[in-house]
């Protein structure tokens, strides 16, 4: 399905044509006050300097064209040459019968489909997962979901950080701890097993070792030559890290798994290791390698810069290779196993430098071609009440589980109150109302913005949270209970009422803010407009009383209205990846 402005487009396009101007001067736009207008096109100030005339007499001109067509309700001139447009009725019927019999329920789809990679996500193994990766997750789950909705083909990958320094510190103190353990030993054979870790013992282990390696040199110094040793391939170390690996992406599987949040490839930065000679050779050819210090690095700073651009260090004094070098290296292998046309990084926006510097890197050195899009969405910090980064009560970091499990009982302790449900289903409904919670009052954010993260705001039944949103999908299907959820097919006789014809806009509008948010890579607009459809539906469902409606025509098309209205619902959340619940 066409958007309804590019289908509104087509036709004041052509009114200019028929009055003697450029056609691309009709392009229309949602109006930004609906109160006075649904749509507006400001093409006749555009007219205007091409056939020498005032703009309002263009404008008086081609609505009287438009004006003829009896898919306007209304086409007129505003000075000083504002063309405002308004739908009939019989228009708006006849687009609520196309949205509601469009598997995409009117959310455009690309005419060209793209290959989009998202890295989101990022978690570090052996670390655990903290909340500095929630927005993360959260953000990037529902832009891939949202280039899925609109028609490309896209891929979510995990990009673990699982090559550093925290494995060698990891594995620095399991040899303090277990100096018995074969896999210490030099001549470990590349097939030996290892003891099994778990990931209590992980998550102890990293913070003391991390902790320690600041106190004790001597400790420090082992750490980096393990870390070291294990990128050159050592037996025993190699052998450990996949265990640790195992250990904790079982447990980031179960975590991502509770926030809605999945992956479709699970590589990580040691996957990078095995181009990081093409990478060198590439640059190297391209003359692009310069020795500063003991080490090699990239310039990337252009004429333009208004501030200094350090160069890329690809390869450090002693040898080893740093973030910077294997995001290169990650190019290339992105490059040669999906050739996308995008590559999306979901990452605070305090690495913004960095990715600038690979970025320009990685144009410089030819690993995508020019037309591939490399951009970095920064996203903002999640704040505490006095607008410090969001830490536990004792000051720490909090970690994901214990952050869900914070949302999950804070959803509980209210829903006691409400006694809408039997005890033995409150638990299940709290989570997922708590996960609900969290989510939408992070994506309700533009994602470069900070914010404020406020239990008691997100699970307000009231406003712009999750929660509005899931107790008016229940409140809806507990109507559709009531109507009968078998009755006849979807059917829109007429309007009936002011705030239907708004229902029916809001329903009308959300392909244009799918493709907005697309655009911006900013999945606010899908709350923003879930919200807004959300609070129509409730003041008309307020206004009417359509159990007890006598005239059957008007009653069957507001049935088609409120079902419309919950599958739109669902599809904004099903992009939230914010699952909905049957009842509450
Ligand atoms: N693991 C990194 C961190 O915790 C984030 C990785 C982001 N992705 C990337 N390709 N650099 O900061």
């Amino acid at each position: 399905m066409k958007l309804l402005t590019e289908q509104l487009t087509k036709i004041v396009s052509d009114a200019f044509e028929q009055c003697g101007y450029d056609r691309t001067l009709g392009s229309v736009t949602v109006s930004d006050r609906q109160d006075l207008c649904q749509f507006q096109c400001n093409g006749a100030f555009g007219a205007a300097k091409q056939a020498h005339q005032p703009p309002f007499r263009i404008a008086d001109e081609v609505a009287a064209v438009l004006r003829e067509n009896p898919v306007f309700s209304k086409a007129e001139m505003v000075r000083p040459g504002f063309l405002n447009l308004s739908l009939s009725d019989e228009a708006i019927l006849s687009c609520l019968r196309a949205v509601a019999a469009d598997e995409f329920l009117g959310i455009p789809q690309a005419e060209h489909p793209e290959t989009i990679l998202i890295d989101y996500g990022g978690p570090n193994v052996a670390k655990p997962l903290h909340i500095g990766h929630l927005r993360s997750a959260i953000i990037g789950e529902s832009l891939k979901r949202l280039a899925r909705a609109t028609g490309n083909r896209v891929l979510g990958d995990v990009h673990l950080g699982d090559w550093g320094l925290q494995i060698g510190l990891v594995i620095a103190e399991l040899s303090v701890r277990h100096p018995d353990w074969e896999c210490f030993s030099p001549d470990f054979p590349a097939s030996g097993a290892v003891p099994q870790l778990d990931a209590d013992t992980l998550c102890e282990i990293y913070p003391f070792a991390s902790k320690k390696s600041k106190e004790d040199k001597e400790f420090s110094a082992l750490a980096h030559r393990m870390t070291a040793e294990l990128q050159n391939g050592r037996p025993g170390y190699l052998a450990l890290w996949k265990e640790i690996l195992r250990v904790s992406v079982a447990d980031l599987k179960q975590n991502y798994a509770k926030l809605g949040v999945d992956f479709d490839l699970w590589y990580g930065e040691s996957d990078a290791d095995k181009y990081l000679g093409e990478l060198m050779d590439r640059l190297q050819e391209k003359g692009l390698l310069r020795e500063s210090d003991g080490a090699l690095v990239v310039d990337v700073a252009e004429e333009s810069d208004k501030a200094p651009m350090p160069p890329v260090i690809v390869r450090k004094s002693d040898n080893s290779s740093i973030y910077a070098t294997t995001d290169l290296a990650t190019i290339i292998q992105r490059e040669k196993d999906f050739a996308p046309d995008k590559i999306w990084y979901v990452v605070d926006k305090r690495q913004g430098l960095h990715f600038t510097q690979i970025f320009r890197c990685a144009k410089k050195a030819g690993l995508v071609p020019e037309s591939t899009e490399l951009c970095h969405i920064g996203f903002g910090t999640m704040n505490g009440a006095d607008g410090k980064p969001y830490k536990t009560r004792d000051g720490g970091v909090m970690r994901l589980s214990d952050l869900i499990g914070t949302a999950t009982e804070a959803a509980h302790e209210k829903m006691k109150d409400s006694g809408f449900v039997s005890d033995s289903e409150r638990q299940e409904l709290a989570q997922k109302i708590g996960v609900a919670a969290v989510k939408f009052g992070d994506l309700i954010n533009n994602p470069a913005k900070d914010y404020v993260f406020d239990l008691d705001k997100f699970l307000s039944f009231e406003g712009k949270t999750g929660t509005y949103l899931l107790y008016t999908i229940s409140r809806i299907n507990s109507i559709c209970k009531r109507l009968g959820e078998d009755s006849a097919a979807e059917e829109f006789s007429g309007i009936y009422t002011d705030v239907e014809r708004e229902l029916a806009l809001n329903i009308l509008m959300t392909g244009e803010t799918f493709r907005r948010a697309m655009q911006e890579k900013a999945p606010n607009y899908i709350c923003e407009n879930a919200y807004q459809l959300a609070a129509v539906f409730s003041r008309f469902y307020h206004d009417n009383r359509i159990i007890d409606e006598p005239d059957e025509a008007k009653k069957a098309t507001w049935v088609s209205l409120i079902r419309l209205t919950r599958r739109l619902l669902l599809k904004h959340l099903e992009v939230l990846s914010i699952e909905p619940v049957e009842q509450m």
